[in-house]
């Protein structure tokens, strides 16, 4: 059976990591308390409300119910207001080459994003229509490293997960694609993705025959 690949979004096909960072870092300054990229590397991949729980425990901060439902609101129409900002030029490096690469070969890809927001940003990027299936956090109710969000795109493109493989810039992605079966690629820093199958730093060092030989190759 041919193999198919699975994109995470954010910090793998866009630059929008860096928006949730500086919405959630302007969110935890506004209640008193700061936080490292060390532990924003924990945040990458993690539902908006799971990230918000995170958050607070950092800075030893309770919410009430309302409030909290409040904050993740503001957090939200922060980060919106760079994501509409933005436009193709924040696809990230190399990215539009490999999805050329996947299309010129029928290979089917799919899109596994635990984000509510993805569908309007694959429409900024003009790529909504390339997907053959997109799943986001409109559609999972377990969050990554949970691998239900990889699992349902698999099946949305009629594969195993064992057939596909992953781009994940997040420690809880490489570890869902890992549960899952799937093949993990990760895409940022060796030292913090060490669980994944590869590693590199963006995808401009990915040689398209490594793609090549990735797919001819069973897991
Ligand atoms: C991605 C990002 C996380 C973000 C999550 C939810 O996984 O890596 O930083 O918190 O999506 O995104 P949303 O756009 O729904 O708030
Ligand atoms: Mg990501």
């Amino acid at each position: 059976d041919s193999r198919a690949v699975i994109f995470d979004l954010d910090g793998v096909i866009v630059d929008t990591a860096k928006f949730h960072f500086l919405a959630w870092r302007k969110l935890a300054n506004d209640l008193g308390f700061d936080f490292t990229e060390e532990q924003n590397e924990q945040l990458k991949g993690v539902s908006r409300e799971d990230s918000l729980k995170k958050i607070l425990n950092w800075g030893n901060v309770e919410l009430s119910e309302e409030e909290f439902k409040r904050q993740m609101a503001l957090k939200n129409e922060n980060y919106l207001g760079y994501v509409n900002k933005m436009d193709e030029s924040e696809m990230l490096p190399g990215v539009s080459r490999v999805l050329t690469y996947l299309e010129e070969n029928n290979i089917p890809f799919a899109l596994g994003s635990a984000s509510k927001n993805a569908r309007p940003i694959l429409k900024i990027l003009k790529i909504q229509d390339k997907f053959s299936a997109i799943v986001d956090g409109t559609d999972v109710s377990k969050a990554k490293p949970d691998p239900e969000v990889f699992l349902i795109a698999a099946e949305k493109m009629n594969k195993k997960a064992e057939a596909c493989i992953v781009f994940e810039d997040s420690v809880a992605g490489v570890q869902a694609a890992n549960i899952a079966n799937m093949t993990s690629i990760g895409i940022g820093d060796k030292n913090v993705l060490q669980e994944a199958d590869h590693v590199f730093a963006d995808f401009t060092e990915i040689e398209l025959e490594f793609i090549e030989q990735l797919l001819r190759k069973e897991k």
